[in-house]
């Protein structure tokens, strides 16, 4: 396609489960947004689509562990997310979510044409159902036995030991997590995308002819291919996403990576409400999807045969997947928490936005997975962005306002050192045209760098310094050429480093779209950047080992919500009736018939008494016997299941929401009152 009418950008919409970190916005947000705004820039007319994917089991286990509702997580995330998004200049066009009814109804639509059409294929398989929560279990709300390496905590989906992908059917003694009890198998109807078909009919060809794909992505592709495509269920027996549109069919939800690229359409139809089929349908409309390496499958191959089957859509024009940036030579991992979070960046570097875009696309794992580490982070914003960047511009307006009290001289560049260094940026400026045009943004942003160290050898060589004493006039010239290299400078940095290019145009008093010219008074500068000293890297590296060790995810202050509130004041007498004593459990077993119930022995130091207490679902009785715990001793016995229980246990919730013991933090006497 030369020269395309229209763009239509979409970048990942990301779970509405978690925060975004440094991973997420290298992978995806960042090149998208240096592609838009270097698009918009040339006067093209783009429409830059994202928003949060709000569907999916996940979300519906984070709720339940947290004891709240599927919409109050995504809501809470939806919020943390965007603000991310816009702290960091992603110049998104809308930022929508997929719970909106626009979306369900856009999807559920989608779904119905194929319907319609008798795209779908029926199948009725059997899967396992929860008999007493009365639902059919998602992969992820089984657990069992690894048949490869016996871990017993191993999803219906895979295990997390060893690694490997499994389906529910392997589990060896499956039991679900929603109650703890023994599944069984029923029948039940599904809707499946036959993608092996539409391989032969569609995919094989539409894969081979993308011959100008990254060839990690074309690779990807042919490797699925290569597999051959099997049918893939559509629908799903969930209750959280957007219900099967079926009469009669209840308790079923779209598969959510059939509703989420829809999404795209969703919000561009919300942003566009008249005229958004341009986007979509026009074979002059140039449709790119910036993903990170696992979404590869869905972009370009399960998405553009919705597309193909569903008729009328064009099909990706470029899927510019990227591979995966690890941090301090290590994954990233949202469980272990070894992230850099976005929201946090900014707590600890605040408006230092620029100076993360531009260590990130300098790394960008456009090729293969990269390393981000705080060293780097400091050598590149010290060494290049000060020493560089900073110094030539803080030379130039220094000067300025020094010799000609900020006022611009006029000049007509009959000086031909001045016109071979403005013709030397033009072709900097040219490269990175070409170079945001391949999506080689890294190598892009360097040629915009290069703009910046010519400046900086052009003044030195100039010496306005030492001329200023013979020739007013001549350094009157030189600063106007800087002064223009400078507002060059600005304009190619609009993608990369905007907040940086609105100071550069508020220093110079002018605009993207106007030349500078002589006669008009410069604004007093400030420093661009200030240097990244050892100590704040020091203390970045301690906070990954301290959040490493504790092993949790930083909850958003916004969580608090979530918690109970305290309750009314007592008075001392009121707590002091309460007692309640350092105990070891001696015994532990199941109550019969009762999944949530054990019955535990405990030594009081005083007598040896019996509780029940309804930790079976997160305890193995034999891994508890002889742990200390604190025992509520004098409540009221009352019997569970015949047994009388004569008192009860103190407990909490880990950061998971798992159940966890209140225990001494060293061993203590039993018998011992806590108070
Ligand atoms: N939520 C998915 C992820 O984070 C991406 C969805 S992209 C979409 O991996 F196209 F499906 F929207
Ligand atoms: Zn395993």
């Amino acid at each position: 396609m030369t020269d395309p009418k229209r763009y239509t950008v979409t970048a990942a919409l990301p779970y509405a489960n978690g925060p975004v970190h440094i991973g997420h916005l290298a992978g995806a947000y960042l090149p998208a947004d240096i592609y838009a705004r270097w698009l918009r820039g040339k006067g093209k007319d783009v429409a830059f689509i994202c928003g949060t994917d709000e569907h999916g089991v996940p979300i519906t286990i984070k709720a339940r562990k947290e004891g709240i509702s599927p919409q109050e997580v995504v809501d809470r995330y939806y919020s943390i997310i965007s603000s991310s998004f816009k702290d960091f200049g992603i110049s998104f066009d809308i930022f929508s979510r997929t719970t909106k009814p626009i979306h369900h109804q856009t999807s559920s639509e989608f779904f119905k044409t194929l319907y319609d059409k008798g795209v779908f294929t029926e199948e009725e398989t059997e899967q396992y159902y929860d008999e007493q929560e009365n639902q059919f279990l998602a992969d992820r709300y089984i657990t069992g036995t690894c048949p490869k390496c016996n871990n017993d905590r191993a999803y219906g989906d895979q295990c997390e030991k060893c690694g490997s992908t499994l389906s529910p059917d392997e589990l060896i003694n499956p039991v679900s997590a929603l109650s703890g009890n023994v599944p069984v198998k029923r029948k039940t109807k599904n809707w499946y995308l036959p993608l092996d078909r539409i391989q032969r009919e569609f995919l094989n060809d539409f894969i081979n002819h993308k011959t100008n794909w990254k060839s990690n992505v074309i690779g990807q592709c042919k490797s699925w291919l290569k597999d051959g495509l099997l049918p893939r269920a559509m629908t799903r027996d969930l209750d959280w996403g957007v219900k099967v549109p079926l009469d009669g069919i209840e308790n079923k939800v779209l598969y959510v990576w059939f509703d989420a690229p829809i999404g795209y359409i969703s919000a561009t139809k919300e942003l566009y409400p008249n005229d958004w089929e341009k986007y979509w349908k026009d074979k002059e409309t140039s449709l790119v999807h910036f993903i990170g390496k696992d979404n590869i499958v869905f972009h370009c191959i399960i998405f553009p045969a919705m597309l193909h089957v569903h008729g009328g859509y064009i099909m990706p024009t470029h899927v510019p997947a990227n591979e995966f940036l690890n941090l301090e030579g290590d994954k990233i991992s949202t469980s272990r928490n070894h992230a850099i979070w976005l929201n946090e960046y900014l707590e600890d570097f605040p408006n230092r936005q620029d100076e993360l875009r531009y260590v990130l696309n300098g790394i960008a794992p456009e090729t293969k997975d990269s390393d981000f580490t705080w060293k780097d982070y400091q050598a590149r914003v010290n060494n290049e962005l000060c020493s560089i960047l900073g110094n030539f511009v803080n030379r130039v307006l220094v000067l300025s306002h020094k010799y000609f009290a900020g006022k611009v001289q006029s000049y007509d560049f009959s000086n031909p050192k001045d016109l071979e260094i403005l013709i030397e940026v033009k072709g900097y400026q040219k490269n990175i045209d070409k170079l945001v045009s391949e999506f080689k943004f890294r190598e892009a942003q360097f040629e915009l760098m290069a703009i910046a160290r010519a400046g900086n050898k052009y003044i030195t060589d100039q010496e306005p310094w030492h001329l200023i004493k013979t020739d007013e006039k001549r350094v009157g010239e030189i600063l106007h050429t800087c002064l223009v290299l400078t507002h060059a400078f600005a304009v190619s940095a609009m993608p990369f480093l905007p907040f940086t290019s609105e100071k550069l145009f508020h220093f110079l008093n002018t605009r993207a779209d106007t030349t500078l010219k002589g006669g008009i008074y410069l604004n007093q500068p400030t420093l661009l950047f200030n240097k990244i000293e050892d100590i704040q890297v020091e203390a970045q590296l301690e906070k990954l080992r301290i959040q490493a060790n504790v092993n949790q995810i930083p909850l958003p202050k916004e969580t608090l919500k979530a918690l109970e509130p305290i309750k009314h004041n007592i008075n001392f007498d009121d707590f002091a009736k309460m007692d309640i004593r350092i105990s070891t459990i001696t015994a532990a077993e199941k109550v019969e018939k009762a999944d949530k119930l054990l019955k535990l022995t405990l030594d009081t130091g005083l007598d040896l008494r019996t509780v029940v207490s309804g930790i079976a679902l997160d305890f193995i009785p034999e891994d508890i016997v002889g742990k200390q715990v604190c025992l509520l001793a004098n409540l009221e016995p009352r019997k569970l299941r015949g047994i009388e229980s004569q008192g009860m246990i103190l407990m909490t919730e880990d950061t998971d929401g798992k159940l966890v013991f209140v225990s001494p933090s060293t061993l203590a006497a039993n018998g011992a009152t806590v108070r």
